[in-house]
């Protein structure tokens, strides 16, 4: 059950000039609270018609819920300007969590922002499951600690798109689940490299959200096949998804 109410910052992290980490503290939250799903934050310092954003959670530890967040508009930017001891409207955890991970060897992979859902469930992950994580960005403020770094200007890691490392990755080593987090085109070159190596895969969808709660369908993304489409909200039905339900045709 999602849960509406203002929390005090207990910490932030700053990690370069664009991505930033808000810490809460609350038992509650923090119990209730499972890998793959969000929260809707705003700043109180908005007006109280500005959207509440969706930020995955990144981190859940003694208590505390971490935020990493890249600031990139007018609602990510507001929050980016509060600090430790501020306090922050928060409505969560919503939407679905992954699935719990029986099989051996998982690769995670993530584009940008993506990473943040990531390191939760790759924490969960690592007890049981031999782990290996590929992140892509644009360029080195874009990418953070992993197995496997790609930027698109080369300036960290191997210079080109992370789906070509997965690509190398599936064809050179046993690989039982995919689980990534990306923009649609992304996730779209994973699905292909997916089912052609046979491989199961699930992602995290990003989507535009307005309500957040399931009520306006604007985050909707095209599900089944192209003969028999239907319209599942990412907010409320996702943004977790096994590949199989999407249509990535119409994607
Ligand atoms: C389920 C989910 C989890 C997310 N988790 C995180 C997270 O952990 N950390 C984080 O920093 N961000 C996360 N995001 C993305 C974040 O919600 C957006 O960056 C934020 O809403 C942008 O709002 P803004 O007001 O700052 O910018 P806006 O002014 O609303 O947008 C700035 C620009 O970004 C584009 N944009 C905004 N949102 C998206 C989107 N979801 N997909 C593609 N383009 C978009 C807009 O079209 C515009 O061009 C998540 C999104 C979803 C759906
Ligand atoms: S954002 Fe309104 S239904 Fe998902």
């Amino acid at each position: 059950m999602a849960i509406s109410q203002t929390s005090i910052i207990v910490k932030k992290e700053t990690l370069n000039n664009s991505h930033f980490i808000l810490w809460i503290r609350d038992e509650k939250l923090s119990e209730q609270s499972l890998p793959g799903q969000f929260f809707q934050l705003r700043s109180p310092r908005q007006d109280s018609s500005s959207l509440y954003k969706p930020i995955s959670i990144f981190n859940n530890e003694k208590s505390c819920l971490g935020f990493m967040i890249k600031s990139l508009g007018k609602g990510t930017q507001s929050l980016s300007e509060l600090d430790r001891g501020d306090k922050l409207e928060v409505i969560g955890p919503l939407g679905t969590s992954f699935p719990p991970c029986q099989v051996k060897n998982v690769v995670l992979i993530s584009g940008g922002i993506g990473y943040a859902p990531l390191w939760y469930l790759s924490k969960k992950l690592k007890l049981e499951n031999y782990v290996y994580w590929l992140h892509g960005g644009n360029s080195k403020p874009d990418v953070f600690p992993c197995d496997e770094i790609w930027t698109e200007d080369g300036s960290i890691g191997y210079q080109g798109l992370v789906t070509q490392g997965l690509e190398t990755r599936c064809s050179e080593h046993p690989t039982d689940i995919i689980i990534a987090c990306g923009s649609g085109p992304m996730l779209k070159a994973i699905q292909k490299i997916a089912k052609a190596h046979r491989i199961e895969l699930i992602v995290s969808m990003e989507a535009y959200m307005a309500c957040g709660i399931g009520a306006c369908y604007g985050c909707a993304v095209p599900c089944g096949d192209t003969g028999n489409v239907y319209y599942k909200r990412v907010c409320k039905d996702g943004p977790v998804f096994n590949s199989n339900e999407i249509c990535w045709e119409l994607l």
